[in-house]
């Protein structure tokens, strides 16, 4: 039987996968992503994830780069494996994500995308436009995007390329 794998906060096993014990998922949106935050946080609860929500916490309006800022922190220095993060177009808030050169926030429009965003990029944030994707695609994208292990081999030096420490 082949090894277990573990990475991003889940074991991949064959074809199955398991939140690993204490694995956090951060996630965070400004007031146009706060409903579809909350679902996708409730679901991350049920596959057993801890949680570290990072806020906004109703619909009143905020700025996204509050939000998209404080969650790559949190994945940055290891509070959290990966992270999730919704504005109204995944856009802005995925901008700011990626300003933290530790950070590789890929916005997903589907499951495809989102697998792909693992395997090629080794993404460790994904974002989602809760204005223009359904709730369903998103819950289901998150689900594969957590499935997914990264693909390494060519992607590997490429992936290196995207962090600034691997410029200096
Ligand atoms: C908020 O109205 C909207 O601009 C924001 O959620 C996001 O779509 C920005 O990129």
């Amino acid at each position: 039987m082949a090894p277990d794998v573990v990475s991003g906060g889940s074991i991949y096993r064959g074809e199955t996968i398991v939140p690993m014990a204490g694995a956090t998922i951060a996630v965070a949106s400004d007031h146009a992503g706060f409903d579809l935050k909350e679902t996708l946080k409730s679901d991350l609860q049920q596959a057993g994830y801890a949680v570290l929500d990072l806020g906004t916490n109703s619909t009143a309006s905020v700025d996204y780069p509050d939000f998209g800022t404080a969650l790559a922190d949190a994945v940055a220095v290891g509070k959290a494996e990966k992270g999730v993060v919704v504005c109204g177009t995944g856009i802005g808030i995925s901008i700011a994500a990626n300003r933290n050169p530790k950070v590789r926030a890929a916005l997903a429009h589907d499951v495809t995308s989102a697998r792909l965003s693992r395997e090629h990029n080794d993404a460790n944030v994904v974002a989602f436009g809760a204005r223009l994707i359904g709730a369903e695609v998103a819950r289901e994208a998150l689900k594969v995007f957590l499935a997914t292990p990264f693909a390494g081999g060519r992607h590997v030096p490429r992936v290196a390329k995207l962090s600034r420490e691997a410029k200096s």
